[in-house]
This record gives C-alpha cells, sequence and structure tokens, in this order.
C-alpha cells in the first residue's frame, strides 16, 4: 500500500480498518504518541497513533515539530474526543527532518507580524491553510462564474507604454545599465535605445486593452496581477495585486452594476459551500480577535454572519451627490470626527466616508454612482449636466472600495475632448481611440480587487496577509 490518500479524504472516510499511507507535516506530538498530521488539503489534522514501546527511540526522537513524514498503518475509528477516525502507525518514515530548536513556527499562536516574516512558513498554520485554500476556491469561481456566462478571459499584456489610470503611479520597466543611462544630446533619457524603443512601465490595469477585447468579442474578462507604485503603506494596498476586469459591449452602467453584483455574490456563496471549515475556523479566529478589541469597536456580526448577510440582501445603490448629502449630515461629520470633515461636493470619498455609509448608515454593501468627472478617470461616460461620469464603485464593510467600474465614453469627440482637458496624450492612445472610430458602441466593465474580495471572505484585517508574498513600500522579500 503506497498510494498516498489525502488528510481530507481520509477525516471522511466511510470505511475504517483499512492500510492506508498518509504524508504530511507533524504539527504537534504530545506524549511521545500522539503526532498531529497535516498536509495542507484541510484545516484538519489526523492524528497519528505511534506505538511507542516498539519503536526505536532514534526515530522518536526526530518527529518534531516541522518536520515531514510517511506513516502507514490503519485507519480505525478512534476512541479519543476531538475525531472520528486516527490511524495506528505500522511504519514511520521521515522524509524531512526540522530542527525543533530553529523552527519558527510552534504549536502556539504566532502574531501575524512574525508570521509576515517568516512568509515562507506560514502556510503551515492553521489560519494561513485557511486563507490560502479559501483563496484559491475564489479565484476558480471567478472563472467559473464567467466562463458559465459565456465570457472570453482575454490576457492582457503586463508591460505596456501606457497608464490606464492617468495616475502616474507606475513601476518602470527597463534594461537599461542604471550606472549608465543612455542620453539624448538634450540630456534626456532616451528611451529609443531602451529594450522596447520607447519608456515602458507595469500595467496598472488591463482595462484599455480589454475594451479592445470586447469590442469583437462583445464579453472578455481579464484576471492577472497589476503593479502600483501609490506610496500607501495601509492594510487595503498592495503594490502588485490581482484584478479581474470583466468589459462587456452593448452594457449600461446599470447592466454593469447587476454583473458586479452578481459575481460578488456568486463566487462569496462558491467558497462558502466549497470552504465551509476554513470559513468556520476563521470566524471562529475573528471572533477571537474581536474579543480583545474595546466593546463599542467590536463587530455586530460574526464572519459567517456578515457573509450570508451580504448574499441575502441587495446592495443599496445611490449617487455619489446623495452619498454627500447624507455624510454632510451624519453625526460624525457634524461632531468633526471625521479626520477629513465633508464640506462641499466635489472632494474624492475618503475610507473613513465610506465605511460609515456602509457600516453605520446602510449596514450592507453599497454601490456609489456618478461621481464628479473630477475625481475620475478620463474613460468614464459623461453624463448631461457636465459635472457627473457614469462611475460605479462597490463599497464593502470592514473594506471600503473593493469595486472600481463604469460605462464608457463612447462617443468619440466627447472622449477627445475630455483627454485634451486632462493632458492624457490622444496620439500615444489611437488605438484605443481607434474603436471609438470603428463600429463605436455603449459598453461597461469595472476592476475588482482581489486581494480585497479575500480580505472580505477571511475576514482578515490585513491585505498583506492574503497574498502569499505581499509587495509593499519597501519590502519585496521572498
Ligand atoms: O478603482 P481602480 O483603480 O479601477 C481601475 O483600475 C479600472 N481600470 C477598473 C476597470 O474599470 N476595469 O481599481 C479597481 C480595484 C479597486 O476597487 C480596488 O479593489 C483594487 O482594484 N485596488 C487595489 N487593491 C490592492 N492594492 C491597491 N494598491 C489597489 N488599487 C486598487
Ligand atoms: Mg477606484
Amino acid at each position: 500500500m503506497s498510494q498516498r490518500t489525502k488528510i481530507k479524504a481520509l477525516l471522511q472516510s466511510q470505511q475504517t480498518e483499512i492500510d492506508v499511507t498518509v504524508k504530511g507535516w507533524v504539527r504537534a506530538f504530545r506524549s511521545n504518541r500522539f503526532i498531529a498530521l497535516n498536509d495542507g488539503s484541510t484545516n484538519n489534522n489526523i492524528q497519528i497513533v505511534v506505538d511507542f514501546e516498539n519503536t526505536d527511540p532514534a526515530l522518536l526522537k526526530r518527529i518534531t515539530v516541522g518536520a515531514a513524514l510517511s506513516v502507514q498503518g490503519k485507519l480505525i475509528a478512534s476512541l479519543g474526543k476531538g475525531q472520528t477516525v486516527e490511524v495506528v502507525a505500522s511504519d514511520i518514515e521521515i522524509l524531512g527532518d526540522s530542527d525543533p530548536e530553529k523552527y519558527p513556527i510552534q504549536p502556539k499562536k504566532h502574531s501575524l507580524e512574525f508570521l509576515r516574516e517568516h512568509a515562507h512558513l506560514r502556510f503551515r498554520t492553521s489560519t494561513f491553510g485557511a486563507i490560502f485554500r479559501v483563496r484559491n476556491s475564489l479565484a476558480f469561481a471567478v472563472h467559473q462564474f464567467f466562463q458559465e456566462r459565456g465570457f472570453v478571459y482575454l490576457h492582457t499584456p503586463v508591460i505596456t507604454a501606457s497608464d490606464a489610470e492617468g495616475a502616474g503611479e507606475t513601476f518602470h520597466v527597463t534594461n537599461f545599465d542604471l550606472d549608465n543611462i543612455p542620453k539624448t544630446e538634450t540630456g534626456e533619457i532616451d528611451f529609443k535605445q531602451d529594450f522596447f524603443g520607447r519608456a515602458t512601465n507595469l500595467t496598472v490595469s488591463g482595462q484599455l486593452e480589454g475594451e479592445l477585447g470586447a469590442m469583437a468579442l462583445s464579453d472578455i474578462y481579464t484576471f492577472g496581477p497589476t503593479f502600483r507604485a501609490e506610496n500607501s503603506n495601509t492594510t487595503r494596498h498592495l503594490a502588485e495585486f490581482w484584478m479581474i476586469e470583466p468589459e462587456v459591449a452593448f452594457n449600461d452602467l446599470v447592466d454593469n452594476m447587476d454583473l458586479a453584483e452578481d459575481m460578488l455574490k456568486y463566487v462569496i456563496k462558491y467558497a462558502l459551500d466549497k470552504n465551509a471549515d476554513d470559513i468556520e475556523f476563521l470566524t471562529q479566529r475573528l471572533t477571537e480577535e474581536e474579543k480583545t478589541k474595546p466593546q463599542n469597536e467590536r463587530s455586530e456580526m460574526t464572519l459567517l454572519e456578515k457573509l450570508q448577510f451580504c448574499l441575502n440582501n441587495d446592495f443599496e445603490r445611490l449617487t455619489y451627490t446623495e452619498a454627500i448629502d447624507i455624510l454632510k449630515e451624519s453625526t460624525p461629520n457634524k461632531k468633526k470626527k471625521f479626520v477629513y470633515p465633508i464640506e462641499g461636493w466635489g472632494t474624492d470619498l475618503q475610507s473613513e466616508h465610506e465605511r460609515y455609509l456602509v457600516e453605520k448608515h446602510f449596514k450592507k454593501p453599497v454601490i456609489l454612482t456618478d461621481y464628479p468627472k473630477e475625481i475620475k478617470a478620463f474613460y468614464m461616460r459623461q453624463n448631461d449636466d457636465g459635472k457627473t461620469v457614469r462611475a460605479m464603485d462597490i463599497l464593502f464593510p470592514g473594506i471600503g472600495e473593493i469595486v472600481g467600474g463604469s460605462q464608457r465614453e463612447e462617443r468619440l469627440d466627447k472622449l477627445e475632448q475630455r483627454m485634451n482637458e486632462m493632458g492624457i496624450p490622444t496620439e500615444e492612445l489611437w488605438w484605443y481611440l481607434d474603436t471609438r472610430r470603428f463600429g463605436s458602441c455603449p459598453h461597461a466593465g469595472f476592476g475588482l480587487g482581489f486581494e480585497r474580495l479575500v480580505l472580505f471572505v477571511t475576514g482578515m484585517g490585513n491585505i498583506r496577509d492574503v497574498i502569499p508574498f505581499p509587495r509593499f513600500p519597501k519590502n519585496a522579500e521572498f
């Protein structure tokens, strides 16, 4: 019997008294008798019972936390509490020793900060095992959602020569020798001599290329890494994050909102069904963590309740202007509790405002639409009022903005005029403008920040804990 069975399958086995081989890493070893073994297939460990009287003491010594083992034995109904089955070992092989003095991940509670510094080993904790299994399910569910609806998965470039969001927060891509950068006669960097013959950067969004696809394939989505050199050291920002960007020809803003709401509910439901154990574990983790907070800062709902609540309620839809009116009249604004007081119409909302709307006022996810054009990107469709654009942001409890999108400006003259006003070079984006020259049509799309979604579903508090190896200012370890 050499075929390995995964621990998840063993724990669900209807059959007992069968010979099994199980492989994994030691989470704990107590009384020289009980090994808690985990292989990442589930959060639950399988208990291995060691016949210590008949086992070589030298081997027993090598069964330490973190060691990799292969165990052969019999799966039996467990007599002990806490598990239904266990494996009585007949043969234990040490595949990889671990030095218990030096192994950083001990069977005790480690802080998330400590684990971030040991991100290469943190997968071996229950919390991070659960997070990355949930992340996996969400990613799969995103594809399933769009594939079921006939969308084409389009791979947009990682290296581009444009800054889709026009925010100037890009990472340069070059193969210049940085000690000897070619200069023009007038002393500027001579990008003509660079690899691509022009200045290039890592993409901040696949949207512009996504729109080109939608103008022929009708319904596309991207799902890839995006990069932003914004120096925001927050629990919601990464320098490298994954974004899902659907783009749909013939959709207007209402269709766009419907699509985003359906997608979010679909993927959350998928994770709830598929990862019930993990979400149960994460719910308990969060409940414990909440207990350390002052009473008035504790969440009224558990993680599980929050997720279910999100599935069972329509998202609240209102305009930016309506939101400003609510915020202006809100208690925290009147009592000067906001760091950025709401004074008038036109300013961008800060996350404290977004969270007030979602967590205090409506107490559910909110979709805000029709923002002032000054605070949004050039490509959004202009409303007839001359002041606002057909934008939409979806705001989630505990997160703030999770989705940003819009109906696109499909009218060439309006688009060019806006680009000129905003100093976006129309010549460089000739290919984007071509879609408005040849068979332009109404269309809409949005971007979902994948890590913000994972943050919501896992109930974690810091975005650096929901991507395997986070990239943020002054950190690119691993
Ligand atoms: O709102 P953003 O900047 O929109 C776009 O990039 C559009 N091109 C999307 C589109 O319409 N196709 O970003 C979209 C989402 C945000 O709502 C947020 O969830 C996430 O991406 N996001 C980040 N996530 C982590 N770290 C960062 N630095 C992020 N910046 C944006
Ligand atoms: Mg945005």
